[in-house]
């Protein structure tokens, strides 16, 4: 009877996908009940599982697609990609985020924001190499603080990531060590930003904000703001940063030279901040603040989750813990400086990475919508104007008919060659997405993950509570572990 009601009540809205499999909605919550048995991306699954690579599904009354088929999330992220844009959560992060940010806004706005991002600016390497070694003692200091602090009892890991990645990215982005202040503004934004994409997006237009998250938001924008006014008193006119194989990056213009700019950034500033002033960014200060400062909502759940994902994985994985610290001390000693292409070719490192990104990609599904002014098709099928499509990342890292025991922690797989075979962006891997819009920070983010993993692993132990078990959580659009407890302690030399 419900089922029969249902599709009586919503026959209109039906029609359109009536040639679509799917799971049988219901009156009157359509197939929505059955996220509430799970997260939507396990329940999203097993429907591709049980129905293919384009299922309809209802949630409510509101129709959605779930695709997982390879080919056409290439169409709608890759081959197509103008067509289907971002919609959810657009309306649930504004102003969280500026709605010219470039993670929500869309084509013509869009273009612009990917374009002159610093990260799309300046040259990657170069950056990279100039800030490991600073990045790294900045790492080191606050791997020391958890020995320190787990002395008195076990951390929750989840905390601890968090605060390691966000500090991480003041230091790589402005140079700074930013005070305790900071990272509870940000908190205060992203927890806004996480209840309100789970709410309906006719309350989200209410626009009606806490004077808690109204303050925390008017410190965050004007202290950046005020960060980018300094940097470039300082800078003077913009000079270009180009060398490819250089590994440091050092502004040579007027006004700069051997000037101690700032005491935590030293004589040769090498945060993104100072390096896109000195390339010169087209951004004005208050566009340029908040790309920089849009950074950490972008990346610092998702590193921290992956970096969470990786330790808790080793941890239960000796064999491969152990075969990581042995390339480590071979390749990346702990009493010499590092290189770039000692961190970036170490293999073992990288396939720990992948794998973790693999096994639990932070980001597990994504949405897009359809034309809102025309029909159009996907897989020979009609999609009436603003279909919602639920592309399931997911499922392709996770598909037994793709992956050995996909639901095993092996980086081993990465081996011979299976890497190049299947890099990131390709149909069954892809953790920071495919195509035109695909995760602007990922260079950044696996070089922060390589970094932050080497120097955790190979300067400290750390040993998990008996108790520990992955509980996920979802926040701000990631999948992240919490229940992590662990104790940390140097590591013998
Ligand atoms: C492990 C870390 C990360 C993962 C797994 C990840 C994942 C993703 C994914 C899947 C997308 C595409 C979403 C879609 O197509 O709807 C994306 C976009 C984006 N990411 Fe990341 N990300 C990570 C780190 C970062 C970092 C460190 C930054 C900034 C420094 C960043 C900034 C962005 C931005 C701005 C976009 C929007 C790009 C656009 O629409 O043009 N992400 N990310």
């Amino acid at each position: 009877m419900p089922r029969t009601l249902f599709r009586w009540l919503n026959r209109a809205k039906f029609a359109p996908f009536a040639d679509l499999p799917g799971p049988e909605p219901t009156w009157p919550l359509g197939n929505a009940a059955a996220f509430g048995r799970g997260w939507p991306w396990e329940r999203c699954a097993d429907w591709a599982r049980d129905h293919g690579g384009l299922v309809r599904i209802f949630l409510g009354s509101s129709p959605a697609l779930v695709v997982s088929d390879p080919a056409l999330i290439g169409e709608i992220l890759v081959e197509r990609w103008t067509e289907f844009h971002k919609d959810a959560p657009c309306a649930a992060l504004v102003p969280v985020i500026t709605r010219e940010s470039l993670f929500i806004s869309n084509l013509p706005a869009w273009k612009a924001a990917r374009e002159n991002h610093p990260l799309r600016q300046i040259p990657a390497e170069p950056w990279h190499a100039a800030l490991l070694e600073p990045l790294r003692a900045t790492l080191g200091e606050l791997g020391r603080g958890w020995v320190e602090r787990s002395a008195a009892g076990p951390l929750e890991l989840f905390d601890q990531t968090q605060r390691m990645t966000f500090a991480a990215f003041a230091r790589a982005f402005w140079g700074r060590a930013v005070p305790d202040t900071h990272y509870d503004w940000f908190q205060t934004l992203a927890r806004t930003g996480s209840w309100r994409m789970e709410l309906p997006d006719w309350w989200n237009r209410l626009n009606w904000f806490s004077p808690r998250f109204r303050r925390a938001r008017t410190a965050w924008y004007d202290t950046y703001q005020q960060y980018v006014r300094e940097a470039r008193a300082r800078t003077g006119p913009a000079d270009s940063v180009t060398q490819a194989d250089s590994t440091a990056v050092t502004p040579t213009g007027p006004g700069r030279g051997t000037q101690a700019i700032d005491p935590l950034v030293g004589e040769t500033p090498c945060d993104l901040l100072h390096v896109t002033l000195a390339h010169g960014s087209p951004l004005a200060d208050a566009q340029l603040a908040e790309a920089l400062a849009t950074n950490y909502f972008g990346g610092v759940f998702s590193c921290s989750s992956a970096l969470n994902t990786a330790l808790w994985q080793l941890a239960n994985a000796p064999g491969e813990l152990a075969r990581l610290r042995a390339a480590l001390d071979r390749d990346l000693p702990r009493d010499q400086p590092w290189t770039i292409a000692a961190l970036t070719r170490c293999e073992p490192l990288d396939h720990v990475i992948r794998e973790a990104l693999r096994i639990a990609p932070p980001v597990p599904m994504y949405f897009r919508s359809s034309p809102s002014d025309r029909e159009t098709t996907l897989g020979g099928h009609r999609l009436p104007p603003g279909t919602n499509l639920f592309v399931m990342q997911w499922y392709a890292h996770r598909e037994d008919r793709f992956w050995e025991d996909p639901h095993v922690f092996r980086p081993s797989r990465w081996e011979n060659g299976f890497a190049n075979q299947h890099p990131y962006g390709s149909p069954h891997f892809f953790p920071f997405g495919r195509g035109p819009r695909a995760c602007v920070g990922g260079d950044f983010a696996l070089f922060h993950l390589r970094l932050a993993l080497a120097v955790l692993v190979s300067a400290f132990d750390c040993v998990f509570t008996p108790d520990s078990r992955p509980v996920t959580e979802f926040f701000f659009g990631v999948m992240m572990p919490r229940g992590l407890r662990a104790r940390w302690t140097p590591r013998p030399a």
